[in-house]
């Protein structure tokens, strides 16, 4: 069997589990969501690859780490109830991407929750034996409970520092201490005004060359008015995870 049809069966694997069947019998209508979710695998592939310009063969050998890793992707979101909402298959394979591919010295993501993602970039600055991930949450505690960031393992956390507050507040003070940041990635607050402020603050502070990632972006039009503000093509056609690269050479957005 080939990489590609190796890889779709594990995303099938990993994305269909007995909650997610009970929901799609109730739901028929997001069986075809699903079905696009999961028939993406291709496209990712190509759509990475020109965007981190690194080979398709490079991204398979990234995903399959993703997959047989330990913990790996299914034995982390498994974990996490569909309650306390988590970034989609599509999302997590974005970003372990994204940080494999730059091997970046800073990640800065807001919105935490259980930690799927969290646990997802730790696991690829691990594997990159560089870098440190700040992760904003509103609250430190969810509603079931449970701490935030519970289901990252012990020994990822030494890469992970936690903030509290609300993700602009905290931006605010935290950005001009981290000076520079290597990808940026949303997953909190998805109005169109908080997420058009966390774009216009974090934007400066990422290096030429570095990402913005978001997901939920087809909730409103910030992030597409956010790449035609600063004149760049999103580099993912996913309709839910955008991905911007900055251009290694920018105009002034706030000119
Ligand atoms: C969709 S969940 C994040 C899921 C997480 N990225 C994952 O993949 O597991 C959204 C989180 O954003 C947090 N949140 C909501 N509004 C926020 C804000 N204004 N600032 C910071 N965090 C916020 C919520 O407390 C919640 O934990």
């Amino acid at each position: 069997m080939n990489y590609t049809k190796r890889l779709i069966l594990r995303r099938i694997k990993t994305y269909i589990n007995v909650s997610t069947l009970r929901y799609l019998l109730r739901h028929p209508r997001s069986l075809k969501d699903s079905f696009s979710i999961i028939s993406s695998h291709t496209l990712i592939v190509t759509e990475a690859a020109r965007c981190f310009t690194i080979s398709p063969q490079m991204i398979h050998k990234f995903l399959t780490e993703l997959y047989n890793s330990h913990p790996n992707l299914k034995e982390i979101i498994g974990k996490v109830s569909s309650t306390e909402g988590r970034l989609k298959v599509i999302g997590l394979e974005w970003v372990y991407l994204a940080v494999r591919a730059l091997k970046p010295s800073i990640v800065l993501e807001t919105g935490v929750s259980a930690g799927c993602s969290s646990a997802v970039i730790l696991l690829a600055l691990d594997r990159n034996k560089n870098g440190h991930l700040h992760s904003i949450d509103i609250t430190d505690f969810l509603s079931n409970r449970k701490e935030v960031g519970w289901v990252i393992p012990q020994n990822l956390r030494v890469r992970w520092s936690l903030h509290i507050g609300k993700s602009t507040e905290v931006m605010q003070t935290l950005l001009p201490k981290l000076g520079q940041i290597d990808i940026f990635f949303h997953d909190s607050d998805h109005s169109y005004s908080n997420m058009i402020s966390e774009f216009m603050m974090a934007y400066p502070y990422i290096r030429p060359g570095g990402l913005l990632l978001a997901d939920d972006i087809n909730r409103n039009r910030a992030f597409s008015d956010f790449c035609a503000l600063v004149g760049v093509d999103r580099a993912s056609k996913n309709k839910y995870f955008g991905v911007l690269r900055k251009p290694k050479y920018e105009r002034d957005i706030y000119e």
